[in-house]
């Protein structure tokens, strides 16, 4: 606090020191009037001061109480600068030592102190001014805090329109895919139907080979997505075979090395149809390789192991064990026995072992059947 041995210099920065520092510590506080009062009330020659903090447009605070000249009504928010003007200059008039401030129409502020001795007083007074700087600063942030509440406000009403309509789109898509991926698999048991239709021995091959590979897939851990293609691929891994002349098809003998060499365009025969159609990879290349060995001695490009998808592998394994569990025109079917040994034995060798291992085990250990007819549901 000032003291009478202290001249006028040392008490002007002595209050502009503790002014600063108040005001660091409290520009945020809802008590800065009444701090500011008592700092102001140290100036040479006032004997009362009052801090007056108008905002416009709060509707909640209708009116605020002046030490001076009582009730400001804030008129419902539609305070202004004229009735702003009107009420320094009614107290000016009461010989009120005025300092406006003002910031963007929508924040007032008004510093007023009553004066006892105008000789002490200096009108200019560094603290009074200092003040008067710091207190629009303090309503120009209010102002900008209001202006980026108002903004964010808009901004998370668009952000959740948008997260609204891109909901609503998300589900339309869905539906939309869920319809197309139904058409496309009616379309591919009756693609399947007709291959099957046209060679009676083998009628039933792909749908139980589809099932064997669709169950091996699931116990293997692929997704529902990888497990449904490997499926869908199996259901017309022989569609190729449209091109294989009937006869040779249908032979009760054993076939001559240039009709099997007629058999071995399938797979490429498949491939070719299948492009017409948007497949993706895992099916299309479960058509083109599903007679391939992983000791290269498959057709029709002699791959081997890392050149073989896994999801072939499963089909190609299925496949082996429906055709040699099923009758043939030119062989009877073979023992469970039979066919077991031939996995057992090429497993690692012509087929995936995990393939192999996980086929048997449904087999032996869980009592797996292949379906029987009736194999499609066309409705
Ligand atoms: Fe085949």
């Amino acid at each position: 606090m000032p003291t009478t041995d202290m001249t006028i210099e040392d008490n002007v920065l002595l209050r502009l020191y503790a002014g600063h520092s108040a005001l660091f510590a409290f520009t945020t506080s809802e008590n800065i009037t009444r701090y500011l009062e008592k700092l102001l009330n140290t100036i040479p020659g006032v004997i009362q001061s009052d801090v007056s903090l108008i905002e416009t447009t709060t509707p909640s605070d209708q009116i605020i109480v002046s030490k001076f000249i009582g009730n400001i009504n804030l008129k419902q928010g539609k305070f202004n600068l004229d009735d702003f003007e009107q009420l320094c200059a009614s107290l000016e008039k009461k010989d009120i030592q005025v300092y406006p401030v003002r910031t963007a129409d929508v924040f007032y502020g008004i510093i007023a102190l009553k004066v006892s001795d105008s000789e002490k007083f200096q009108i200019f007074d560094p603290v009074v001014n200092t003040f008067a700087i710091s207190v629009s600063i303090i309503l120009e942030n209010k102002f900008q805090k209001n202006m980026l509440e108002e903004s964010n406000k808009i901004l998370s009403q668009h952000k959740q329109h948008l997260s609204d309509i891109v909901q609503a789109q998300t589900i339309s898509l869905n539906k939309a895919n869920k319809e197309i991926q139904s058409r496309l698999d009616k379309t591919v048991e009756a693609v399947a139907l007709i291959t099957e239709q046209r060679d009676p021995y083998t009628a039933g091959h792909q749908f139980r080979v589809a099932t064997l590979a669709e169950t091996m897939a699931q116990r293997l851990g692929l997704s529902p997505e990888q497990t449904h293609e490997v499926y869908l691929g199996a259901l017309i891994h022989d569609i190729g075979k449209i091109q294989v002349p009937a006869e040779i098809l249908i032979s009760p003998i054993k076939l001559t090395k240039l009709e099997f060499e007629f058999i071995k365009t399938h797979p490429e025969a498949g491939y070719k149809i299948a492009q017409s159609v948007p497949f993706n990879k895992t099916i299309s290349d479960i058509l083109l390789h599903h007679h391939e060995r992983l000791d290269g001695s498959g057709y029709p490009h002699g791959l081997t192991d890392k050149e073989i998808l896994f999801t072939t592998k499963i089909v190609s394994v299925a496949d082996v064990f429906e055709a040699m569990s099923s009758h043939r025109p030119y062989r009877p079917k073979r023992s469970l026995e039979e066919t077991l040994d031939e996995l057992t034995s090429g497993a690692g060798k012509r087929y995936d072992l995990s393939v192999v291992e996980c086929c048997i085990y449904l087999i032996t250990k869980e009592g797996f059947k292949l379906p029987v007819q009736p194999y499609f549901n066309m409705t």
